[in-house]
């Protein structure tokens, strides 16, 4: 029996950055995250009579030993742990956006190989009869990849470190209705990064910049939430904008330091904010591990927004993605291509 999950992608507000103890995928800091809609990850799952778990991802069959493999076999091994079942399964993926290229991939694509993969092992979509409710689905999710734990659900939600690795918490703070925002990304290159964001976060201690940074978050966590519960974007705005550039900060002041960002990043985060001082649109920028930018606006003006972008950037933009506040995961028997190949 096949199940298909489909799982979207996040864009963190206040960004997870920097791990108390990695083996344990323990965040130094809580951090909040809007769920997307149109950027997921569609993953089928399938029990296979074979000796290894078979991976097709965008319809590429992918050698067992391939890194990529082995990463899904490792997380298919945490299921097959919480569960008790053995069986190998086939998994079949692919994503609606280019993967590694900081639009979090891995927080799609482990929710939904974390769906699919524990109903293929039960036999059955209804996970939380099996007491895989939204607690335990997370705390898998977040071993793959600590971002994913906050794609399990949808609207804005709060990941909350606690006091120690097993009083790690998630949970939905407002569902996507309440406070509708489009994301509009602006891809300005869909290269694989050169550091991965497991390496790096490990080098988040070494930034003189981090202490402070983890002093003040717990005020910033406040504000967003407030800003949020108020549905202001202008207030929210601002602080979004800061703490991407103070997570950069950090990045970049580390040892060994990474660039994330790019010289056309500074440049389209400067004509942002230029616009917006000019009156063209209220829009805020935010960045994650990568070179590329979500803009959050109003969704009525998001069309304005990209369009603008596009104007402005030419060539140097390599794909608009207009995206919004979405819900969470999807699970379904069989295969329903909610994804086009
Ligand atoms: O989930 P990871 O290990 O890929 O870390 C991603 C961290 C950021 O995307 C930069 C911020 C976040 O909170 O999602």
């Amino acid at each position: 029996m096949m199940f298909t999950a489909s799982a979207p992608s996040n864009i963190a507000l206040l960004k997870y950055w920097g791990k108390r103890d990695a083996a344990r995928q323990w965040p130094a800091n809580d951090s909040l995250s809007m769920t997307l809609s149109t950027a997921r990850t569609e993953t089928s799952a399938t029990i296979a009579d074979r000796a290894v778990d078979g991976v097709v991802y965008a319809g590429n069959t992918l050698s067992e030993t391939s890194k990529e493999a082995q990463k899904i076999a490792r997380h298919l091994d945490r299921l097959r742990a919480a569960t008790g079942r053995t069986g190998r399964l086939v998994v079949e993926t692919r994503n609606t956006f280019p993967a590694g290229c900081g639009i979090a991939s891995s927080a799609s694509g482990f929710a939904a190989l974390t769906v699919a993969g524990l109903a293929a092992l039960l036999g059955t979509e209804d996970l939380a009869a099996h007491g895989f409710g939204l607690a335990e689905i997370a705390a898998l999710a977040r071993q793959g990849s600590g971002s994913a734990c906050r794609s399990v659900t949808g609207g804005y939600v709060r990941w909350d470190a606690g006091d120690t690795p097993d009083t790690q918490t998630v949970q939905q703070i407002a569902d996507a209705d309440s406070f509708a925002l489009a994301d509009v990304i602006v891809v300005l290159s869909d290269r694989e990064k050169a550091v991965s964001s497991t390496d790096a976060h490990t080098f988040a201690w070494s930034s003189p910049l981090f202490a402070p940074r983890l002093a003040g978050l717990g005020e910033r966590l406040k504000r967003i939430e407030a800003a949020l519960a108020a549905k202001d974007l202008s207030r929210l705005g601002p602080e979004i904008e800061a703490e991407a550039l103070e997570m950069h900060a950090v990045i970049m002041t580390a040892t060994p330091p990474v660039h994330y960002l790019t010289e056309t990043t500074a440049a389209f985060c400067a004509w942002l904010r230029q616009r917006r001082a000019a009156g063209a649109f209220e829009a805020y920028f935010t960045i994650d591990a990568g070179p590329n930018v979500h803009v959050l606006t109003a969704p009525k003006d998001a069309d304005l927004v990209a369009l603008a972008a596009r104007a402005a950037f030419g060539e140097r933009i390599h794909a608009i993605i207009k995206d919004h506040t979405g819900s969470g995961p999807t699970l379904a028997r069989g295969h329903e291509r909610t994804v086009s190949p």
